[in-house]
């Protein structure tokens, strides 16, 4: 591994203060794909890069990315949560964008070297961690419309606190019912960046009717619940919790795996199926909705607290966070930060 140092070292953020995603470490992971190989990574300063203003990910969004967390304990222990899960998850998308997959080895031991080096940036307890950024670019200056030849890869590093600025209070949700997210057959269940982009219109619209964020339908009827964006969603109807199966348009998340994968080990009847906005509103109504929660890397566990369904407010549990969710809430971030065993096999000690 290269590495190269960096002259002045940033001065950090005030840990009680991040916020998500507005501080940034030292170091980064770069590795470059040209004639058909990727380079051997390369841990250097964090700082600006230059494009060809011709560069093709400019033109036409090839660019894929990940989200991942690091995590220190009281005691100094420094882990990661499910690290080769989001690796093979950005070669999936790369099939997808027809970008070159990376060898998941060569990236999994370059990220826990970065995150070691930079271990002073990761703040410890009160749902903070180390945010890691894996992100992967087409480079190649060129402007037929084709897959780039050259490719950035490159992990940045943000210590955070809750993504949302009200921490676990519920979320209120706008369902739209007009703009669509993902058609089946097209880039849903990749993690690219132009799923981002296409949501962020319906997302600023939502904002500004009061709502934090916007719950996609199906593209095809406008009926079945796909997903948030920022997070898969789980309903819970009574004593059973349902999340919309993966049918090819919605990201397979691994913060949704693992909830699944927590409550069915305790007991908990967890259905992925299709869900309809119908069922979840004439639920709601008839008092059967008895939670909603959103599941994501940077949302962690969100409860929904009100959802808006053609002009209508369905409030979910007065408002309140339910006893499932604060459940896997409580288990997911227990197990992140070893508070809580980890029977799964999915956290990766560092040090
Ligand atoms: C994540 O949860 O890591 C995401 O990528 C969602 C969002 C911050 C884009």
């Amino acid at each position: 591994m290269k590495i190269v140092n960096v002259k002045e070292k940033k001065i950090k953020p005030d840990f009680n203060n991040l916020g998500f995603g507005k501080y940034f470490t030292d170091y980064m992971l770069v590795m470059d794909y040209d004639n058909g190989a990727w380079s051997e990574p390369c841990i250097c300063p964090n700082k600006e890069f230059s494009l060809d203003p011709s560069t093709t990910c400019l033109h036409y969004g090839q660019g894929i990315f990940e989200g991942l967390k690091a995590y220190k304990d009281e005691n100094g222990t420094i882990t990661m949560f499910r690290p080769t899960d989001n690796i093979k998850r950005m070669n999936n998308s790369a099939k997808r964008l027809c970008m070159p997959e990376l060898d998941e080895k060569t990236v999994y031991e370059a990220l826990k070297e970065l995150v070691l080096l930079e271990k002073d940036w990761i703040p410890v307890g009160g749902g903070r961690s180390l945010y890691i950024r894996p992100t992967m670019i087409g480079t190649e200056p060129v402007l037929g419309v084709h897959a780039s030849h050259k490719y950035k890869f490159f992990v940045i590093l943000s210590p955070v606190g809750s993504y949302y600025a009200h921490g676990l209070a519920p979320t209120k949700i706008y369902v739209e019912n007009e703009y669509v997210r993902a058609p089946i057959g097209g880039t849903g269940e990749a993690k690219c960046m132009g799923n981002y982009a296409a949501s962020l219109l319906a997302g600023e619209l939502a904002n500004k009717k009061g709502y934090d964020q916007v719950l996609w339908l199906d593209a095809k009827k406008r009926k079945n619940i796909e997903e948030v964006g920022s997070m898969n969603m789980f309903f819970v109807f009574g004593k059973t919790v349902v999340t919309p199966a993966l049918c090819g348009s919605i990201l397979p998340g691994i913060t949704r795996d693992s909830i699944i994968k927590m409550l069915r080990a305790d007991g908990y009847e967890v259905q992925e199926r299709t869900v309809t906005i119908d069922e979840v509103v004439k639920a709601a109504k008839k008092g059967k909705l008895t939670e909603a929660f959103g599941s994501g890397t940077a949302a962690v566990v969100s409860p929904v607290g009100v959802l808006s369904y053609k002009g209508e407010d369905i409030v979910i549990n007065d408002n309140i966070m339910g006893p499932i969710t604060k459940y896997a809430y409580d288990k997911l971030t227990g197990i992140q930060n070893g508070k809580v065993k980890d029977d799964f096999g999915w956290v990766v000690k560092l040090n």
